[in-house]
């Protein structure tokens, strides 16, 4: 049965072709991209669908919105199984990391979460474990994950023509900085780079298999994310490209030898900043990842680099900053892009 899809269901952000990834991530942080519709590229423009209306951005009401299928409800295969009382506190949303399902579960529905697991593997029939997400602690950035249906939590996940096996109890995987990993996965040809807080590959990888760079030095020191760069290393055919450093990329960055420096680490990252600079050439290029308040984007995350910068006697243009995500309320992860000088004038 099909049913009229109100109005205002039906706006988009129009963005002119160059603007379209900027436009896109400020949606999608602002927390008003609609998931259910899908982004329509016209000839020099796209529609990128909104659950209302933005300021600061040209609204267009779509005439023929693109639909997808819409995200399974667990309504029904719940009925009966757990308590009516608790059905409205039902998961409404999860991820898919290879065939493992990533799944927030209210604790009050904790003692029925093999329910709500075996419902969502019967959604997913390629699918075979699930896991109960409840964080990432500490400076491993280690998620706190608990096996709730099946019993393999390695899986190896494909995104933009590269692979990534890891273990999605062991190591993290953020499906919101998809876009963040695209946009790196188009800079650094020919370039030494720096990647101090690899993880598993996130940026260093699509960075060596789309780009090309002379080198990249990716340094990890959770031993588990360390395992996983190196496998996904030699399953993408970069060894030639990415050498895996396992450290402290406080003592493991080298001084003075980069072209560009990522920082993808989040809440601590200030403090390794100097770090950072330092292993720039004159005229690198610094992407600095931090978690700031909302109210204070970009500002926030500017004064962090350029106050970083004068202290080591450098001067930092800024290049273009980008909302990759909400954090938690209140709280945006930012990357600032900033181009490093030597001469304070
Ligand atoms: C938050 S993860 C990277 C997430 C990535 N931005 C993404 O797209 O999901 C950061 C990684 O940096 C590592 N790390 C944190 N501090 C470090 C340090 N001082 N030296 C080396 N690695 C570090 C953590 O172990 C973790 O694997």
């Amino acid at each position: 049965m099909s049913r009229a899809i109100p109005k205002r269901n039906k706006l988009a952000v129009l963005a002119r072709n160059k603007n379209a990834d900027e436009s896109l991530r400020a949606v999608v942080a602002l927390g008003v991209f609609d998931k259910s519709r899908k982004i329509i590229k016209r000839e020099s423009s796209v529609e990128i669908p909104v659950i209302r209306s933005v300021s600061g951005y040209e609204i267009v009401v779509q005439e023929e919105p693109v639909y997808y299928r819409k995200t399974p409800d667990l309504l029904h295969a719940l009925q009966g199984k757990i308590p009516q009382e608790c059905i409205n506190l039902r998961p409404r949303g999860w991820f898919l990391l290879g065939d493992i399902i990533i799944v927030k579960i209210h604790p009050a529905l904790r003692e029925h979460e093999q329910h709500i697991g075996r419902a969502l593997l019967d959604f997913y029939p390629r699918c075979r474990s699930v896991l109960a997400d409840e964080g990432i602690l500490g400076p491993f950035r280690e998620p706190a994950r608990r096996l709730i249906v099946g019993e393999k939590t390695q899986t190896v996940h494909r995104e933009n023509g590269v692979i990534f096996n890891l273990d999605a109890r062991l190591v993290m995987f953020s499906p919101g900085n998809l876009m963040e990993r695209i946009r790196m996965s188009r800079l650094g040809k020919g370039e030494y780079v720096v990647d101090m807080f690899a993880g598993i590959g996130y940026f260093s990888i699509p960075m060596a298999v789309h780009s090309r760079p002379r080198k990249i030095m990716a340094i990890e020191w959770n031993p588990n994310a360390y395992h996983y760069l190196c496998q996904n290393i030699r399953q993408n055919h970069v060894e030639k490209i990415v050498e895996p450093v396992q450290g402290d990329c406080a003592k493991a960055t080298p001084e003075g030898v980069a072209d560009r420096v990522v920082m993808g680490m989040v809440q601590v990252t200030d403090r390794y900043l100097q770090k950072g600079i330092s292993a720039l050439k004159p005229g690198g290029v610094l992407h600095y990842h931090q978690t700031i308040p909302s109210r204070m984007y970009p500002a926030a995350a500017i004064e962090d680099v350029t106050q970083a910068a004068k202290a080591l006697g450098c001067r930092a243009e800024i290049l273009g900053h980008v909302l990759v995500k909400k954090f938690s309320p209140g709280i945006v992860h930012a990357v600032i892009d900033a181009r490093i000088d030597r001469d304070l004038l």
